[in-house]
């Protein structure tokens, strides 16, 4: 026999067999069985056990329920996912024993909403992917900010490598949480290797596997009838015409899963994805996974944090809304020129006038997540402080609202390219209007200092409901009364220690030390012994307690339903309030851009089509800004049609890898519409920024070093067009010197030669016989960094020169890294020697001549040898071969070449 709520807990349990289920029992929230191990190791809880009827007991652990937050956060960290059952009501209906339960919502990575899990300035996105043949739909949404976006992706042919490549770097633009794919055989189940065997067996590819957290989902949801019937009932639509994607079935199938996926999880709790956004990648720079770790955009390269990246240093917003906005548009640099150029005039607007700025910025801060409160309220789980911070924030929509028109003669393009109809960067509804009506409903309704939760009363303001007041009012007498008791009581019975007192089992009790016991009145009546005192009540005090705690009971339920109503006013202006949040997100990116510009000296770039990129001082942003006490060195950079690749040799550390990387960071900050660290710069658009940067480890993807490399340079060789810009660190670094010169030089070629590439290039290398490919290649120049030798010791000065370096510094810079003195000797020695033999300095014999892959590394080789491995066998007579063969055996038994 088990008891009713073992049956209840069972029969929802069943409904989510591989989520934990935390089952809601008074204050705290139950697991049980496998569910209560798996919390009790995860949150370190005590694992007890429970009788559930008979003679049996099961395993349970509990977490108390006002620190569910904390609990949650650390089983999803763990890879788990979580269903929370709630009690509806708090007395068994009629005919049945115990309270009703329901599942309310389904915590996955992807679908988080407490604050406390999500990082302010950052989305935090579910996705799904669907991949058929050549083409690919991929969906996007933020449910706590109601962002819901789609995408088709179609390569020619049959190439699935190519659709898979690309699919991965849209995937690493959007880094989602969580990520869909159909399974066949979909289950919840916590992520694992058995997880990663299944995602195999489903057909999604290994690339995209390991670096998400995957949930399978059915795959008939993503069939497109399914998919496309979801979307129309969720948005009250005939046809998807309006969203753009009617024709595309493959973006349909992907947002309708991820649709159908969302209601699951939040029980179909969804009006805040109140619209379908369909986008092309085609309208951006595309930056693969590679380039934007290896420029360090969003996270440097140690530490995954935004510290030491560009978003680090240009972030400077004020709203967690301004900072996810900044975030996705460094992440989508824009292609088309007006777009840039609207964004540029926002940015020069709050430039030009540093009071102005100052004004703007001062009401942004401090400003919060408007867009995530009013999510929280059209999902009905707003606290009482986010409505708090929903009213202040409207204080401040009126004053920028006011502040705003004030300038608006001059600044038709104030706003950015949010208010440029028909541009496909622009985002939905934006709109600054005042909602001085909602203002006051809050300030009307909600109390000064609410408290945190609707568990206690004293949310609703006084003076907004009549029927509360009168609650209020009928038992102020009583209050007042039960208030005055201790006092009136110690009066009456001369008992100095007297106590009026309340608890939950018995109410208002009075409480008489064991000592006075004999004092105490006759109308008193016992009810409690306690080691040191008695308890008691008096007739009188229970009827005022009746008032009192019934009408506690109804100003809790009264302000409940009060509550709900105003959330529903709020979430009635969603769309108002979210069309705010989104100008003040603008503005902000706008301010916080020509903050950075005024505060760094950044200048408005000029913005062509013309293929040329022109920088005049230019500096790394982030480099510049970590240079303690030093200052940088600005330096220029030209590309042009005519001097489209640039090889740059130097000493190590002098700067080589700086540079290039400036160049491919300014360019991105001109296209995300931001001013640039130079004197003066001319972009000309470039369409994707490659990076391939030497010898960086990737043994956690299973491949070597030197095979990551060259898959990258694959990649870029294969994808790279003539508007790109590809930056490369040292390829072919990672092999054997010949095999690597080797690469480097048929990939310089190839990329000056090839009809349809000759993509702009900066080609920082050791490999100083790659100077050579100046001269005999029209387009590639060669650059240098400058040195300045004192003496002994060598100065970096940092300077980009035209020309060819002549030596590479190493061993000086291994002394300055504290390499052991007899290392550094030994060192220099060695170089001597292989300079002295012609094996090494400053200009080695060119490529082409086949001396290049003869010479020995080190001279110290047999000499015999060396001249065996460098005979042309073919070129001999018989007769020739014969006189070699007897000089070699003679000079070898005289002794030469022996150790
Ligand atoms: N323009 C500059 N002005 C001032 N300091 C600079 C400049 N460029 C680089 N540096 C400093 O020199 C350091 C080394 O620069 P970088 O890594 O670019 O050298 P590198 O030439 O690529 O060296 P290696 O050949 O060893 O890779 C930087 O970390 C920075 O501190
Ligand atoms: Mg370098």
């Amino acid at each position: 026999m088990t008891t009713p709520m073992r049956s209840q807990y069972l029969a929802l349990k069943k409904q989510y067999p591989d989520i934990i289920l935390l089952f809601r029992l008074g204050d705290f929230y139950e697991t049980f069985d496998d569910d209560a191990k798996i919390v009790a190791a995860v949150c370190d809880v005590v694992l007890t056990s429970r009788p559930v009827g008979g003679d049996e007991r099961v395993p349970l652990a509990g977490v108390p329920y006002h620190a569910i937050d904390g609990y949650v956060a650390r089983l999803i960290a763990a890879g788990h996912k979580v269903a929370i059952a709630e009690q509806i009501g708090t007395e068994p209906p009629k005919g049945e024993k115990i309270v009703p339960r329901v599942v309310r919502r389904v915590v996955t990575p992807g679908t988080l909403v407490e604050p406390g899990l999500l990082a302010d300035k950052q989305n935090n996105y579910v996705a799904s992917l669907v991949l058929d043949g050549n083409r690919a739909g991929l969906a996007h949404a933020d449910i706590t900010t109601g962002e819901f976006a789609t995408t088709e992706m179609q390569v020619s042919g049959t190439d699935g490598q190519e659709l898979v490549r690309r699919a991965v770097e849209e995937l690493g633009r959007l880094a989602p949480a969580e990520l869909l794919y159909p399974a066949k055989d979909p289950r919840w189940s916590a992520r694992g290797p058995a997880q990663d065997d299944q995602a195999r067996a489903d057909g999604l590819p290994p690339q995209i596997g390991q670096a998400y957290h995957l949930t399978p989902y059915a795959a008939w949801r993503f069939e497109e009838a399914t998919a496309r019937a979801a979307l129309l009932e969720h948005f009250h639509a005939a046809s998807l015409q309006s969203f753009g994607c009617d024709d595309s079935p493959l973006a349909v199938r992907a947002a309708g899963g991820l649709l159908q996926y969302l209601q699951e999880t939040q029980k179909d709790n969804l009006p805040q994805l109140v619209s379908l956004r369909t986008y092309s990648t085609g309208e951006f720079m595309v930056l693969d996974e590679a380039t934007r770790r290896n420029l360090e955009l969003t996270a440097g390269l140690r530490g995954g944090t935004a510290q030491g990246s560009l978003l680090g240093v240009i972030d400077m917003t004020l709203t967690p809304m301004g900072g996810r906005l900044l975030r996705q548009r460094l992440n989508q640099p824009l292609l088309d020129m007006a777009a840039i150029e609207a964004r540029l005039d926002a940015v020069a607007f709050w430039q030009v006038d540093a009071l102005r700025r100052a004004e703007l910025r001062e009401l942004l801060r401090g400003l919060g997540d408007l867009e995530r409160w009013t999510n929280r309220c059209v999902q009905g789980i707003a606290l009482p402080r986010d409505l708090l911070g929903i009213r202040a924030a409207l204080g401040r929509v009126e004053q920028i609202a006011a502040l705003v028109d004030s300038y608006s003669s001059q600044a038709a393009g104030l706003l950015g390219d949010a208010l440029q109809p028909g541009r496909a960067a622009a985002r939905p509804a934006f709109d600054l209007t005042p909602l001085p009506d909602l203002a006051q409903l809050l300030a009307d309704a909600i109390a000064e200092d609410p408290p945190a939760t609707l568990a206690s009363s004293g949310v609703i303001r006084a003076g907004y409901s009549q029927q509360l007041d009168g609650i209020h009012l009928a038992t102020r007498d009583a209050r007042t009364w039960i208030a005055g008791l201790e006092s009136a009581e110690r009066q009456r019975t001369g008992i100095k220690s007297l106590k009026v007192g309340y608890n939950k089992v018995f109410g208002y009790y009075i409480e008489v030390s064991q000592a006075n016991a004999a004092l105490v009145p006759a109308d008193y009546i016992r009810k409690q012994t306690l080691v040191n005192a008695e308890r008691y009540i008096t007739p009188e005090l229970k009827e005022y307690e009746a008032l009192v705690l019934n009408a506690e009971e109804r100003i809790l339920e009264l302000e409940g339903q009060l509550y709900r109503q105003v959330l529903g006013q709020v979430a009635a202006a969603a769309a108002r309030l979210l069309a705010a949040a989104r100008a003040l997100a603008e503005l902000d990116v706008s301010a916080a851009l020509a903050e950075v510009a005024a505060a760094h000296r950044y200048v408005r770039p000029a913005i062509a089509d013309d293929g040329v990129i022109d920088i005049k001082d230019g500096r790394h942003p982030v480099v510049e800004r970590l240079l303690q006490g030093e200052p940088f060195t600005p330096n220029d950079a030209a590309l042009t049609p005519e001097e489209s690749i640039v090889v740059l040799t130097g000493p190590n550390m002098s700067g080589k890898s700086t540079w290039i990387r400036q160049v491919a960071l300014i360019t991105l900050l001109a296209q995300i519409g931001s001013f640039v660290p130079a004197r003066a710069a001319h972009i000309g658009v470039v369409d994707r920024i490659f990076t391939r940067i030497g010898a960086s480890d990737e043994i956690a993807r299973g491949q070597s070093t030197f095979m990551v490399e060259m898959v990258e340079t694959a990649n870029i060789l294969h994808h790279a067009t003539s508007r790109s810009l590809l930056i490369l660190d040292e390829i072919g670094r990672g092999t054997s010197t010949y095999d690597g010169l080797a690469i480097a030089w048929a990939v310089v070629e190839y990329i000056h030669n090839h009809p349809e590439l000759r993509a702009k290039t900066l080609f920082a290398t050791h490999y100083h016989e790659l100077t050579d490919l100046a001269e005999r290649l029209p387009h590639v120049v060669n650059y240098s960094v400058a040195v300045a030798e004192q003496g002994d010791s060598v100065v970096f000065l940092h300077k980009i020169v035209p020309g060819a370096a002549d030596r590479s510094y190493g061993v000086h810079v291994a002394r300055l890294a504290g390499l052991p003195r007899p290392v550094v000797t030994r060192a220099q020695e060695i170089l001597a020697d292989l300079e002295a033999s012609g094996a090494a300095g400053p200009r080695r014999s060119g490529i082409g001549q086949p001396m290049l892959f003869q010479l020995p590394l080190f001279s110290a080789e047999d000499p015999i040898i060396a001249e065996l491995k460098v005979l042309d066998v073919n070129a001999l007579s018989p007769l020739a071969a014969l006189n070699k063969l007897y000089e070699l055996q003679q000079r070898s038994r005289a002794g030469e070449g022996e150790p």
